[in-house]
């Protein structure tokens, strides 16, 4: 299908008021799109305060809100009316135990066909950009293998008796993974079968980078966790292994890209992730990187145990690794310098009144 612009109408955000999604529109609103924002909730100011703002901002674009629930048949025909492209951004997540993981797996297959119906209703979408996740790439693999777009979470699970629809119920992890893998899929051949639109992926691993509400802060998220440890608190998430970081606002700058780029269409997916080792680092380089941007905070660490992982192996599990170059070189993606990305969660967070600094 052609590329879109913005003088093609407007576009839609599922999961506008979210951490991606709100990112998502403002890159839209740069740009001069005329973005139909949907949200669970009109009247919850946390939700909607930061998009409607976005109209007072010097963007060309235009925001206006519209009230969509996934879970809801038919829910998305109106808020797609007209539009050239649609960004489905939101999902029912399991932060804080939100949602069970049969929620968080049904939730994502329902939510994406409601969406995917809606815009063939709608007749008029060329671009459906979906956001998936790098669990729908990482698999099981030795240290030191770098992961790309030809991966899928369901590579070498001949043998793997834990990747099993039968343990939806009870392994939030797995039935996220396999909800991504399986609604990737199902956009594909949604597409495919319609003809008038294509559906692009995109894969994200450690999103970081400035919240704009106070609802970006979900209990368990990494940005939630990094917060933790500018209160001087242990980071617990993810401490044996890397954090591989992708800035918020190149997750949304990318999807901007992909409705306007001649290069993508249908099946073409791009893992967001660090642009190069600067943002492949254990949690230690993390601690370092904010006690530097943060000098007058005592920031946290990993648990005690790390030193005998580094006394035994020299150091923690060297994985994921993982590059957006597909997104660099398609897309001509410019992304944020680790520290800015570290600075700017940090600092945000801080400004939105989440994290009382734990000051030296
Ligand atoms: N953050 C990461 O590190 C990361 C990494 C990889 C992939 N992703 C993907 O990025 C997307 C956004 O995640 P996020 O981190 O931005 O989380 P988030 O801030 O919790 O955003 C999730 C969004 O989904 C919406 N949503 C949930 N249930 C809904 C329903 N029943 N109907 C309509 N909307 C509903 C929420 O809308 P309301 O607020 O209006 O309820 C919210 O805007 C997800 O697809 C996630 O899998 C995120």
């Amino acid at each position: 299908m052609p590329a879109v612009t913005s003088s093609d109408g407007p576009v839609a955000v599922t999961g506008a008021s979210g951490y991606v999604g709100s990112h998502v529109v403002v890159a839209l609103m740069k740009r001069g799109y005329t973005v139909h924002a949907c949200v669970t909730d009109l009247n919850n100011p946390d939700k909607t305060k930061h998009l409607l703002a976005l109209n007072g901002d010097d963007y060309s674009g235009h925001l206006e809100l519209f009230f969509a629930n996934l879970l809801k048949e038919g829910s998305y025909d109106i808020p797609l009316s007209d539009c050239s492209a649609v960004f489905h951004a939101g999902t029912p997540m399991g932060y804080g135990g939100a949602n069970n993981p049969r929620q968080i797996y049904d939730g994502a297959l329902n939510g994406t066909n409601n969406v995917l119906n809606s815009v063939k209703k709608v007749g008029t979408v060329k671009r459906f950009i979906y956001t998936s996740s790098f669990s729908a790439i990482h698999h099981p693999m030795k240290s030191g293998y770098i992961f790309t777009e030809k991966d899928w979470a369901t590579d070498n699970r001949e043998s793997d008796p834990n990747w099993s629809s039968s343990r939806i119920d009870q392994d939030g992890e797995m039935a996220y993974s396999m909800a991504k893998v399986e609604c990737e899929h199902i956009a594909y051949h949604f597409a495919e079968k319609d003809g008038r639109f294509d559906a692009i992926s995109v894969c994200p691993l450690t999103v970081l980078g400035p919240l704009l509400s106070r609802v970006h802060e979900r209990v368990n998220s990494w940005q939630w966790w990094l917060g933790r440890m500018l209160v001087g608190k242990t980071c617990e998430r993810q401490w044996n292994a890397l954090w591989n970081i992708v800035d918020v606002r190149d997750v949304g700058e990318s999807q901007a890209l992909m409705i306007e780029s001649d290069i993508c269409k249908n099946g073409v997916r791009y893992q967001l992730s660090a642009a190069n080792e600067s943002g492949e680092i254990d949690v230690l380089q993390l601690q370092a990187h904010l006690q530097e941007l943060f000098p007058q905070i005592n920031v946290g660490g990993p648990p005690e145990e790390i030193n005998q992982i580094i006394k035994k192996y020299g150091a923690v599990y060297q994985a994921p690794i993982a590059r957006c170059d597909r997104a660099r070189e398609e897309l001509g993606l410019k992304t944020h310098a680790i520290k800015d990305t570290l600075y700017e969660t940090g600092q945000t967070m801080i400004d939105l009144g989440l994290v009382k600094p734990a000051l030296k």
